[in-house]
């Protein structure tokens, strides 16, 4: 039996009058972020598709092309995060049909792809040459597209990929090339994102934006179910219907530029060294001081609406979650509403009680993560109003939610998340203000929050200058076995999110506890080799951090504390070392202890020569589920 071959992948496309390769592999190497296990091209010359393809990175592959070149005008390409199934070049994308004139590359999951696959065995066609599901699709196209009569062979090959795709149960991003077909190309989505970029005699597909950028900023994000078939100079979209449709074409924010690592060793670090202007751009015009609350018009909600909120749910994953577990104990504070924050894998396939007035959240850097937009659909159906908290404009989550905020925060590379997260703190933040003001909260306390705000981002400057410092720390541990990290309240999801950091670019195990936990089993791992990390700003559970890091030091665990005003003084014979932030009004202390976790975690891992910026096994965008 074969292996199930899935792929979470960025795919590039090109139909112009430039040589494709360059255009291909620099689109490719924009999107390496989502998947950096194998890559290829396909590109039609003449009357034939050159395919080059390989396990390995982008780098892998520009090498094969230097030695072995591929001309031609139009073409299609793929970088891979597989899933399930082997690494290897058989099955790097992209894939051919039987006939060897169709070329296909895909960002999905086709899950019946054995049953269509026995079917195309069944009526003869075996010629199959990788494990995936991608290349069943590929001879599906072209086994429909030989039964199809009629000159046009443009409107053969789209009808092909619609009749093929309508036999699909799966999800896909698709771009199709045939060599009969000069200077065309199809694309599809349903599931995984696509964009059309619409240049000047040329015309792109791509995963997302930043891969075309820097050739164009005119831009159609496609819906799931739309079909493009793209030439030089025009392109139409229709469903996978047939229906043909309107769609606006719009300006991508960011500039090629902005995507560019500039004098930074690593995209993570610019994007750590960021914050103080990203957070400035979360809050940007989002104030009153008059009222002192917070203005957010992308909710789509009347006051007489907020005022009736009565439950907040808050989904995420990963960074995006642990932003939600903070953002439940600042809108319990702030607004003095019931949250609960929950994994938007496990939300949106539980039987949650329906519960009247419930807000629901979902925040997703991507805005397109597979499990976060399962989990809005989900809540959506259920009837529950669902905003999007993204930094991705145009997401997929951002146009499917009932509105929302968007960060503002600039193109996120690294694959750790990091800017995003700080975003994230500021608008969840700015939410608890809103709410906040329609209830209990006075104008003083309005104020004060805003205060602390406008304060934050001259406070992550100061922050950031320790980067030095923490840089010397982590060149002490470079030897240990792990960490531990602990925090209590606003600092608890900052130890979680300092653990992931740390797990996921240095490889080394990490877990993060709420501090009182230690003595409910953990305070076992406690030896020389495992160093704890408090965070344990001067706030009102300082007291209650200190005697945990007395535990930890009587069992001779090495402590590294983040720590604030009075904390330093408190904590000088108990830490072996103290990264001292500013003080901050505790709700907000998160934005700032959590960029030396940061720090440490890319210090360390550059210490251990890891690849900082796209770490094993791990992509930026998780399409899938
Ligand atoms: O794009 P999203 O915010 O939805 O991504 C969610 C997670 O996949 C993401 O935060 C992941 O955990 C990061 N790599 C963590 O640094």
């Amino acid at each position: 039996m074969a292996t199930f071959t899935s792929n979470m992948c960025g795919i590039v496309g090109y139909v112009g009058r430039s040589q494709a390769a360059p255009i291909l592999l620099d689109g490719l190497r924009r999107l390496e972020y989502r998947g950096y296990d194998s890559a290829g091209v396909a590109i039609v010359d003449g009357d034939h598709v050159e395919m080059r393809k390989c396990a390995g990175r982008i780098a892998s592959l520009a090498k094969l092309i230097s030695q072995k070149p591929a001309a031609g005008s139009y073409g299609i390409s793929h970088t891979r995060w597989a899933t399930h199934g082997k690494v290897n070049d058989e099955n790097a994308h992209p894939h051919f049909d039987a006939t060897g004139k169709i070329a296909l590359v895909h960002n999905g999951v086709i899950e019946n792809y054995q049953a269509l696959k026995e079917q195309l065995i069944q009526n003869g066609d075996t010629n199959f040459r990788s494990d995936t599901d991608t290349e069943v699709l590929a001879h599906l196209i072209g086994s429909i597209y030989g039964q199809l009569e009629g000159k046009d062979s443009k409107a053969r090959l789209v009808n092909a990929t619609r009749a093929a795709l309508k036999q699909v149960i799966g999800t896909y991003g698709i771009a199709v090339v045939h060599s009969d077909i000069p200077n065309f190309m199809v694309g599809a989505r349903r599931g995984s994102p696509l964009v059309l970029g619409v240049g000047k005699d040329e015309n792109f597909l791509a995963s997302d934006v930043s891969a075309i950028v820097a050739h164009t900023r005119d831009a159609v994000y496609l819906n799931d179910f739309d079909l493009v078939a793209l030439e030089r100079d025009k392109f139409e979209i229709s469903s996978i219907d047939g229906a043909v449709g309107q769609h606006a074409v719009s300006k991508v924010e960011f500039s090629a530029e902005d995507i560019k690592k500039g004098d930074y060793p690593h995209y993570m670090l610019k994007e750590i060294c960021e914050q103080a202007d990203t957070v400035r751009d979360a809050m940007r015009g989002r104030l009153t001081y008059e009222e002192c609350t917070a203005k957010l018009g992308g909710l789509n909600m009347t006051p007489p609406e907020l005022r009736d909120v009565a439950r907040v749910v808050l989904t995420g994953c990963g960074t995006a979650l642990h932003a939600g577990r903070v953002g439940e104990y600042l809108i319990e504070r702030l607004a003095n509403i019931p949250v609960e924050v929950e994994f938007a894998s496990e939300y949106r396939h539980r039987n949650t009680p329906m519960t009247e007035r419930t807000l629901v959240f979902a925040i997703s850097q991507s805005g397109e993560t597979a499990d976060t937009l399962g989990a809005l659909r989900e809540s959506r159906r259920k009837g529950y109003r669902t905003l999007g908290i993204c930094n991705n404009v145009a997401s997929t989550i951002a146009r499917e939610s009932d509105g929302g905020v968007y960060m503002h925060a600039g193109p996120e590379i690294g694959v750790a998340a990091t800017k995003s997260f700080t975003s994230q703190l500021v608008i969840l933040t700015l939410i608890g203000l809103l709410l906040g003001r329609m209830r209990q909260l006075s104008t003083a306390e309005g104020k004060r929050m805003i205060d602390a705000l406008e304060a934050l981002p001259g406070q992550i400057e100061e922050v950031l200058k320790l980067s030095d410092q923490i840089k010397s720390i982590a060149k002490k541990y470079v030897d240990v076995s792990g960490m531990l990290f602990f925090g209590r309240q606003f600092n608890y999801p900052i130890a979680l999110e300092g653990a992931l950091k740390m797990k996921e670019i240095t490889y080394l195990f990490a877990e993060g506890h709420p501090s009182a936990e230690l003595k409910h089993g953990i305070i076992a791992l406690v030896r020389p080799d495992l160093p704890s990390i408090f965070i344990a700003p001067d706030d009102a559970v300082l007291s209650k951090n200190l005697n945990n890091i007395e535990q930890v030091k009587a069992r001779k665990g090495p402590i590294i504390a983040v720590t604030s005003g009075n904390g330093a003084k408190q904590l000088k014979d108990l830490a072996a070392d103290i990264i001292e932030v500013p003080d901050v009004i505790d709700c907000l202390s998160p934005v700032l202890t959590v960029i030396p976790l940061q720090l440490l975690a890319y210090h360390l891992a550059v210490e251990l020569g890891r690849d900082v910026d796209k770490p094993r096994n791990l992509a930026k965008s998780v399409t899938v589920e």
